[in-house]
Parts: C-alpha cells; structure tokens; sequence
C-alpha cells in the first residue's frame, strides 16, 4: 500500500471511529436499565442488621411545639431508637448558602412536612407503625403560603436584588406603548422516579461511608460533618446514579443521608432511609412558585425600550438554593431579547411552605414567563402577533445583558429564521387559521418561543471540576470525576471523552462510582455544567497520560514523539503498518515505571461576576434555540393536545446527538407539563393537598405531543463547551413556556372577550373558564 492509499484507509478509519463516538452513541446506561440491574440506594446489599429509619414529621404548618410523646412508639417492639435535636453531637443546622436551616425541628415547626425526629427500626414498617403511635401538641401561629402575604409582613429570606441597565424611568416617558400587568407561576413537583434515600455504614474509627442519592455528594459529605461535629475526611460519600434528580437532589438529598448517618454514628450499625412517595411529596421542595408584576415600553415600530419587573419568589420555610435561585431569575429575566433600559428586582419570600429548591432553569424559567407574558399582553393590546414583538427584540451580537455581559456568537435570530422558514410558519399559520375559521368548537393556536440560557454557575466560584484517571496494566481504563449522572447520559460522555484522546474501544473505559474519597470538594451536578466541567477535566487529564503514552512509543519506536498516533487501539508511527497495540504500549509504560495515573483539574477560564455592581461576565456561554408550539382546544371541554412542537436548537457540535436529543424532549415535556397540567395545590393551612399522582398529574405518553421535531443549528460551537458540544440540560425546558401562550392564542380564537390572564398552569378547568369568560 503506497503511504497516500494508507493515509486513506488511516483517515476513514479515524471518521469511522469518530462517528461511532460522537454520534450514534447510546446512552450506555440504558443497558442496565432495560434489564432492571441499574443499581440504586434501595438496591444496595444491605448489611445484616441494618436498620430503617423514618420520618416523623410535623402534622401543622407553624406553630410552637408543646408536648411530644414518643413513648409509646418507643416502647413498640423492634423500635431501637428516635433521635431529636437532642441527639446531634455537632451542629443542628443544614442549610448551604444561609445557615437557617435545621436538620430537626427544635421548638417550633415551620412547614407541614418538617422533620421532626428519626424513628429507627428492624424494619421499615415497624419504623412506620411507631410513627403513628407519636402524639405531639402543636400551638399554632399563623400560616403564611403565598409570596405576596409573606411581602406583606416584611418576611424574607435575604435582602432584594436588583439589576439594572440604562436608565428605564427615563426611557418610559419616551415610549409609544406602556402596559403592566401581574402574573403566577405555580411550584413543580420533581418527581424523580427514585425517591430521595441514603444507606449509611458505619467503618473502624468512627468512620461513616454513606451512599446517597444526591446531585452533591461534597454537600451531603460537609453536613454531615457539621451535624457529627467531625472532620470532613472521616465521611466518605459515595453516588452509583440517580434515578432522576432534576435538581431536587441538588441540596435536599442531604438531610436524609444526614440522619442516617447520625443514626449510624450512635447505634454503630447500619441505617437505611428510603421515603415512600408520599413523605417525599411532603416533605421535600419544589420549583418556585413566583408572583410577579411587570412594566413594559415600547416605540411605535415595536422596540421594547423599558422593562421593568418585581418578582416575588416564594422561598418557602428557609433558604436552601433559593437566594440563587432569585439571582438566575435576574439573569433570565430578559430571555432572548434586547432591551435597552432594564430595571429588575427579586424578593426571595419567607413562607411556611417546604423549603423550595432547585428545578431544571433554576430559577430561569420563571423569569422568562414574565417577559413572555409581558410581550403577550402588549401584542395582544396593540393589536398585533406576539411573534412580531418577540422577532423586532431578539438580541444581537454585542448587545448588553442587563448583568453587563457581552452577548457574543449569538444565535437567537439565526435559530429564529431557521425555525421558520425551515417549519415553514407561514404555511402553518395558514392552516391554523383556516382551521380555525372552519372549526366552531375547536380552536387551535400557534406561538413561537425562543430561549437564551446562559451556561456556568452563576456563582463563579462553583465553575470547576477534578477528574482522577486510571490506566490499569491490561489497557483498561477508569475515571472519577464529580460527575453524577442522573440519566442526563454524562457517564457515556466522559466514557466518549476518554475513548476520543485515547482511541480505544469504549468498552475499555469504565466511570467509576462519585466519591468524595477520589474526587473532593466538588460542585454540584448541576447548572447542566456537569459535562463542560468534569469533561473538561477528563479531557486534560486523559491529553496527559496521551503525551507521556507517546514518548514511551516513540522511545519503543526509536522515532520523534510527534509521528506517533493512536488509532483504533494501535500505535502508528507515520501511516506504517501498526507496529504496537494499546496494550502493549501500557506494558512498556509499565516497565519503564511511567505514571499511568492523572488528575487534572479545570476551572472555567474568563468568568466573572461582582455581587456589588451586579455586572460582570458570568456566563461561559450562552444557549439558544426556537421552537413552534401549536396546540387543539377542545372547546367544549376546554380540554387541549398540542399537536406539534417544532425547534431547531443550538447544541453546538453535539458529541451525543441521541443522548441530547433526548434531553431537548424530555426537558420540553417537563416545560410543558409546569406550564399546563402540572398543579401543585396546598389549602390555607399550608397541608399539601397533590400529595400523591392521582392529585397531581404530570404529562405521560399521552399528553406528549404528538410530534416534536428537533433540527440542530449549524454553528461552530463554543470553545468552553465539552468538544463544542453545548450543554443541553436545562435550556429545552424552557421552549414548554409556549405551550401556555399556544393555548392562549386558540382561546383568543374563540373567545375574542378573553381578557389575558398569565397565571400558570394552564390546566383544562382553567382554559375551559377562559373560553366562556366575559370581561
Ligand atoms: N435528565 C435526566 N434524565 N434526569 C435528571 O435528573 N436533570 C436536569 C438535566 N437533565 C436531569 C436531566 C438538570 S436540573 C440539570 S442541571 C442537568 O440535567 C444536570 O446534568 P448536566 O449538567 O450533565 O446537564
Ligand atoms: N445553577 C444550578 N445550581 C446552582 C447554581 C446555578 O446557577 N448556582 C448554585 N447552584
Ligand atoms: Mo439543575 S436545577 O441545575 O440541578
């Protein structure tokens, strides 16, 4: 074969390799899964005379505790113990960013659902039986649920945050249009198929390892050292996967493991906690419910000039993520758009609700409605389609974010234009209006919702990762990073990651388990940052194993370090016949004593933010994409199916293009369940009322849409992304925000005396009452 011919042969073999990892690479997980043998907490071998633990939990939503009676279930037979408050060595207190937080009530509770006390048992059901057998006497304070009271009595968690660009009072008295208006956005229930659990061991020495069900391992490892009032190194966390974490395990997947480790710590045997569904419904936190109200101005030829809003986020009964939470909010607060003169303000407000937490947009979501909301008021005043106002404000490269960032390689109008000629909207919108002109009890209804999501935790601090590789004497290869995966697919990644720099088989490549032990003081998985972090690191510590690998060949090859390639498993020196396999070249790094060890560590380069200012450059990048949401209302039931949801996102050069895909539908379900179906209902006296799935309904294969299209943007990428693969987590959540005015714009269509109303979620009851509603 003459060296050109094999150069050939060489450069199809690496795109062949190169496809089979980049794209048509299934989320490796999926193998276990099908068969049942993903392991989860519940799953774990427990050791012989592990004990169960539940909850007891505070049956009012406020109120001074007066009497507990514990004695009769600790007098029940195969109850060991209930701890307290009492029984916490160190600190009760877990809360992460504001110590507010305690692990168990003391003397007063402030939400329905409150741990209260640990009953430790043989079993689960005799733990169960005893918690029946708990009187305790509650007096009761008042009960604040919605944000709007808790502003009202001056109950926050934090100080307001504001951000603000131009000089938005000024720019009102300039503009053609004003409206302002007030909207609802209701909670949303993770419901991670895996309910929140945690098995702790206790090791020689006072040692704990504790294996969690958690997004962040470092959090539940540093509280629980808190609450024992130990060193951190005596508590290893260890995380196989999750059965869904979508945030909700991001800070409340600690307080269990934290009591099944103080359990463990005092009876010096194994604990199991796993909450049925109904307790973690309770117990746990959701998305934020925000009330918000808007001003919006703008010019004659429709340029949003001014924009200012309040948001009222309701926090619940202490702080957990949510001064976080606000400040993404901020970050989001303009979406896709570019407004000149921006004035934003968010009150994280003190409720007696659980403890609200982190959800997939982390607070981004919530903001975007308003402005959705806000567009659609104004459109529908003016007279004009909202798309019209959303297109006129789409932000372009260089424009400012109300944060002082540079938006650079945007694409919010090339998604945009893409989206509609490539959908072809105008012929859509014609059909739906002939639908619509020919159809009396049927409605359908069409909008456009584009999305710009920025990538990196906003707090800057947070952007980094560790990655602990291994090359073992057989060629095979394992890797610990902080990665969780969660069924986001980010194990396949970092398996895509290795097997890329190495060029070996994937099946040489094993993600270990994420452990505080190999990898340490780690972020969260979270920020849909996990992939660009702990791949990042992968990444370089894999490029130098890949350098010392090649001088080992080239001194085996007696030849330069940089003829040397790795294809496919073989050592190549210029394009000859491969003179060394993987293994052989693992061999002789071995015997020449050459580290087959790396830990490489990664910190997001060029982000930065000032709390003082409230300016800075937080994002490493942002995310972009548009969808088409067109929806059916039954008109006589008010009930709706969407019928098509169409989007061209911008993934970047996706690394996964299934892995991804699967995360833009499943992320857009999620977004339009919060937006239509999904009601989180408590009554007055703060007592969760959807506490189980036949109260509160999430979207199943039925209420999906019947066709969701999803067209990749072509660009370049993002150098910060993984590979320029972008990350994809939370951003399609998102495009669900259309769902809510899709329905909207088909009640128009019927009800042309349909005054609008942005109060989420659009549930059937309450599309039915807008049909028939008269101003
Ligand atoms: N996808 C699945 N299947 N399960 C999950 O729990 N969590 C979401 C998203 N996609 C989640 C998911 C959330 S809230 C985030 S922040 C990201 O995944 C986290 O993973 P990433 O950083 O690897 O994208
Ligand atoms: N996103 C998700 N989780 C977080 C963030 C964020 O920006 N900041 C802190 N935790
Ligand atoms: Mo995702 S809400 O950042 O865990």
């Amino acid at each position: 074969m003459d060296k050109n011919k094999a150069n050939t042969v060489l450069n199809s073999k690496l795109d062949a390799v190169t496809i089979a990892l980049k794209k048509s690479i299934k989320n490796l997980d999926s193998y276990t899964h099908v068969r049942g043998e993903s392991v989860y907490v519940d799953d774990i071998n427990i050791r012989q005379g592990t004990f169960h633990a539940v909850v007891f939990d505070a049956p009012k939503a406020h109120g001074r505790i007066k009497h507990i009676d514990y004695s009769k279930a600790e007098a029940l037979n195969g109850v060991e113990r209930i701890f307290t408050y009492k029984d916490i060595p160190g600190k009760n207190e877990i809360g992460g960013i504001i110590p507010d937080e305690p692990l168990f009530a003391e003397h007063e509770v402030h939400f329905w659902g409150m741990p209260i006390a640990l009953i430790v048992a043989e079993s689960e059901f005799i733990a169960r039986k005893a918690r029946q057998l708990i009187t305790i006497d509650i007096e009761e304070l008042p009960v604040i649920t919605t944000a709007k009271e808790a502003k009202a009595k001056g109950s926050f968690i934090n100080a307001p945050r504001s951000f603000s660009l131009g000089d938005t009072e000024k720019a009102f008295k300039n503009c053609e249009y004003i409206f302002e208006g007030e909207t609802f956005s209701n909670g949303q229930e993770h419901l991670y198929i895996e309910t929140q659990g945690a098995y702790a061991e206790p090791q020689e020495n006072g040692n704990i390892k504790v294996t969690s069900s958690t997004q962040g391992p470092t959090s539940v490892q540093k509280t629980i050292a808190q609450v024992l009032g130990v060193a951190m190194h005596k508590i290893e966390v260890d995380v196989t996967r999750l059965g869904g974490g979508f945030g909700g395990k991001e800070d409340q997947a600690t307080p269990w493991a934290v009591m099944a480790a103080l359990a463990s710590f005092h009876l010096k045997q194994s604990v199991k906690i796993i909450l049925n569904r109904h307790d973690d419904l309770r117990m746990t936190g959701k998305r934020h419910p925000y009330e918000s109200t808007y001003k919006i101005g703008l010019s004659k030829d429709l340029k949003i000039l001014a924009y200012q809003t309040e948001f009222l986020q309701n926090s619940g009964a202490s702080a957990d993520l949510s001064p976080a939470i606000a400040e993404r909010t901020l970050f989001h607060a303009t979406n896709s758009y570019y407004i000149p003169n921006v004035t934003t303000k968010v009150l994280s407000c003190k409720t007696n609700l659980p403890t609200n937490t982190a959800f997939r947009g982390f607070g981004g979501p919530q903001g975007m409605f308003v402005i959705e909301s806000a567009i659609a008021k104004a459109a529908h005043e003016i007279g004009v389609s909202a798309s019209q106002i959303q297109e006129t404000n789409l932000l372009e490269e260089n424009n400012t974010f109300s944060y002082g960032q540079i938006a650079k390689k945007v694409e919010a109008k090339n998604s945009w234009n893409s989206a509609k000629s490539i959908f072809n909207i105008e012929a859509l919108e014609r059909e739906i209006h002939s639908y619509n002109k020919t159809h009396i009890n049927f409605k359908k209804g069409l909008a456009l919702m584009p999305i710009t999501f920025g990538i990196s935790f906003t707090n800057t601090p947070m952007n980094h990762a560790r990655a602990l590789v291994h090359i073992y004497l057989d060629g095979s290869v394992g890797i610990s990073t902080a990665a969780v995966e969660m069924g986001q697919g980010v194990n396949t990644k970092m398996m895509q990651i290795a097997a890329d720099v190495f060029s070996i088989p994937i099946e040489k490549i094993k993600i270990e388990t994420t452990n505080t032990t190999r990898v340490a003081n780690t972020s969260p998985s979270a920020a849909s940052s996990t992939a660009d972090l702990n791949g990042k690191a992968t990444l370089i510590a894999c490029n130098a194993l890949l350098e010392r690998l090649k001088i080992v060949a080239s001194e085996a090859l007696e030849t330069s370090k940089e003829s040397i390639v790795l294809k496919d498993g073989f050592v190549y020196h210029n394009s000859e016949k491969p003179k060394l396999t993987w293994t052989d070249l693992i061999n002789k790094a071995m015997l020449n004593r050459v580290a087959l060890t790396e830990n490489a560590h990664y910190a997001t380069p060029d982000i930065h933010f000032d709390k003082s200012t409230e300016k800075g450059h937080p994002f490493a990048y942002h995310v972009y994409g548009t969808a088409i949401i067109t929806t059916t209302v039954d008109c006589t039931r008010g009930t709706y199916e969407f019928d098509s949801v169409k989007i061209v996102h911008d993934y970047g050069k996706s690394m996964s293009e299934g892995i991804d895909l699967g995360q833009v539908e499943g992320a857009l379900i999620q977004g339009i369940g919060w937006m239509t179906m999904e009601e989180i209902a408590y009554n007055d006296e703060g007592k969760l009322l959807s506490n189980a799935l036949s109260t509160y309904k999430v979207p199943d294969i039925f209420s999906a849409p019947k066709r969701v299209e999803v067209i990749p943007l072509e660009t370049d990428g993002h150098d910060l992304a993984i590979l320029k693969s972008k990350a994809v987590g939370e951003p399609p959540l998102m495009y669900g925000i259309g769902a809510y005015f899709a329905l909207q714009n088909a009640i128009k269509a019927f009800n042309p005396n349909y005054d609008l109303e942005f109060h989420a979620p659009m549930t059937p009851e309450k599309v039915l009452m807008s049909l028939y509603k008269n101003p």
